[in-house]
């Protein structure tokens, strides 16, 4: 972050001094007391459990310049102005007195205020239904060898975790990654209008929080949102083979650099195979061509790699220099599509942070392909905020698993997957698993988040010693 007086962060957030000289060096930003160093600044939010202005004389005491507040607190701070109208954050539930959201619009304007101070600071949005975090760490992977490049940590994609990871920007930075995530419509705007991206990835269309949103075209609509933002001089990278962000190239004043399969695609996959569920791919742009190995399992990752390699392009990659980053790129963030062989030659593959229709799909397959010729398990949870999709969307993903030839499929704490094996939680499901697994069986855990079905995976990989991580 560029160094900042209190005072200026008053001025820019149109907060005002409590308790300050002013003068106090602020260097940081932190929302986590844990995480603060002489010269952050602590930015407190109501929690579930917790609130954060509660925490500001410990912020201090661990060296904070100040603290970022919705209301005076003990220590120097800048109170931010309230907001009209603040609802619609991701904080709601637990923002009684607005005091969170007038936080986070106060983070929103400082975050922009320093990115437009970094002129040399080429910022890359990236959104989608699905695969936002993976294409977020591929990008990484690919432009942090064309200079030094500043992305979020798992899947810091909200009102908070936006600004935070552009605020780690500083005079040194050529790329800022910013992954931008919507529970519903005006989010990507309002994150888009802080924080302006010069070039905007839109990676599909499906059907997460469709229950949210209402329905698959008011998905689209928001997720649009990021391409409306972009400039004349941008550019809108999106994926040919997707017709709903296709049709997002008439909502841009930038120019569409096209991705996919496709044979008309700008930058393209051809040849496309897989190995042991990882997938190989000859890699075609103007520029040249170049094979890709993909380390990361999964066929939908073509989509990703592509997605992060036509970005990479425009900001002066090779085609050579792009496939490498690509076949070097590992899991960056947890749980998802995580491959772990054990001593007794089990997979577990750990797909457990998120689900929504089409990552179910996506993972089924990627089980087919690795488990050929072995024995597969698809433990799965509950797939959530489907609304009145929900039935039909369990009782698809069910024929799926049949038809890919999935041969164990275990619910876990639901009857929503039509003749599946039912238990009633993760204790019980590890105890299944304990009982019938067999060397070479294939186990694929995934649910919705709030499952939780991480915790059967690593009960999995605690039984025995790893092969390979
Ligand atoms: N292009 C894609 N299409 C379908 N599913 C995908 C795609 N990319 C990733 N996934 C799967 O979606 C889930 C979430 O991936 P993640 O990268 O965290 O996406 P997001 O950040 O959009 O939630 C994972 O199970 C992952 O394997
Ligand atoms: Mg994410």
């Amino acid at each position: 972050m560029i160094e900042m007086r209190l005072a200026d962060v008053a001025a820019v957030t149109g907060g005002r001094l409590h308790r300050a000289s002013g003068e106090e060096r602020v260097t940081a930003v932190e929302f986590d007391t844990r995480a603060i160093a002489p010269g952050g600044l602590f930015v407190a939010l109501p929690g579930e459990r917790v609130d954060g202005h509660d925490f500001a004389a410990s912020a201090v005491a661990a060296g904070a310049a100040g603290v970022l507040a919705g209301r005076e607190v003990d220590g120097p701070a800048v109170i931010a102005p309230p907001v009209a109208r603040w609802t619609g954050t991701y904080l709601d539930a637990h923002d009684r007195d607005g005091s969170g959201a007038a936080v986070l619009a106060a983070l929103a304007r400082l975050a922009g205020h320093a990115v437009r101070a970094l002129p040399g600071t080429t910022v890359v949005g990236v959104t989608g239904s699905s695969g936002k975090t993976s294409t977020k760490d591929l990008l990484a992977a690919v432009l942090a060898p064309l200079g030094p490049t500043v992305a979020p940590p798992g899947s810091f994609n909200n009102e908070l975790g936006l600004p935070w990871t552009a605020l780690h920007a500083d005079a040194a930075t050529r790329h800022l990654v910013l992954e931008f995530s919507a529970r519903g419509p005006g989010h990507i705007a309002g994150l888009a209008a802080a924080v302006p991206p010069r070039i905007g990835v839109v990676l599909n269309v499906g059907s997460a929080h469709l229950g949210e949103f209402g329905s698959p075209a008011a998905i689209a609509q928001a997720k649009g949102e990021l391409v409306e933002a972009l400039p004349e001089d941008g550019v809108a990278v999106l994926n040919a083979d997707d017709p709903a962000v296709a049709a997002m190239a008439v909502r841009t004043a930038a120019r569409v650099v096209w991705f996919g399969r496709a044979s008309d695609a700008d930058v393209r996959a051809e040849d496309v195979g897989l190995e042991a569920g990882r997938a190989r791919f000859t890699l075609v742009a103007a520029a040249g061509r170049a094979r890709v190995a993909l380390p990361l399992v999964g066929e939908h990752h073509v989509g990703n790699a592509l997605a992060a390699a036509t970005v990479a392009l425009e900001l002066g990659g090779t085609p050579d220099g792009v496939a490498a980053a690509l076949g070097a790129a590992v899991p960056a963030s947890q749980w998802r599509m995580e491959v772990t062989d054990r001593a007794d030659g089990v997979t577990v593959i750990n797909d457990a942070y998120n689900a929504n229709p089409e990552s179910m799909r996506a993972a089924l397959t990627a089980l087919a392909a690795v488990g050929e010729g072995r024995r597969t398990w698809a433990v799965l949870g509950r797939i959530a905020e489907l609304g009145e999709t929900s039935v039909a969307a369990h009782a698809a993903v069910a024929e799926l698993a049949a038809a890919l030839g999935v041969d164990e499929l275990v619910a876990v704490a639901t009857e929503d997957y039509p003749g599946a094996r039912c238990v009633g939680d993760v204790a019980e499901a590890v105890a299944l698993l304990r009982a019938e697994l067999a060397p070479g069986d294939v186990v694929l855990v995934k649910a919705s988040r709030a499952a939780g079905l991480e915790r059967v995976a690593a009960q999995l990989l605690r039984e025995t010693g790893l092969v390979s991580p």
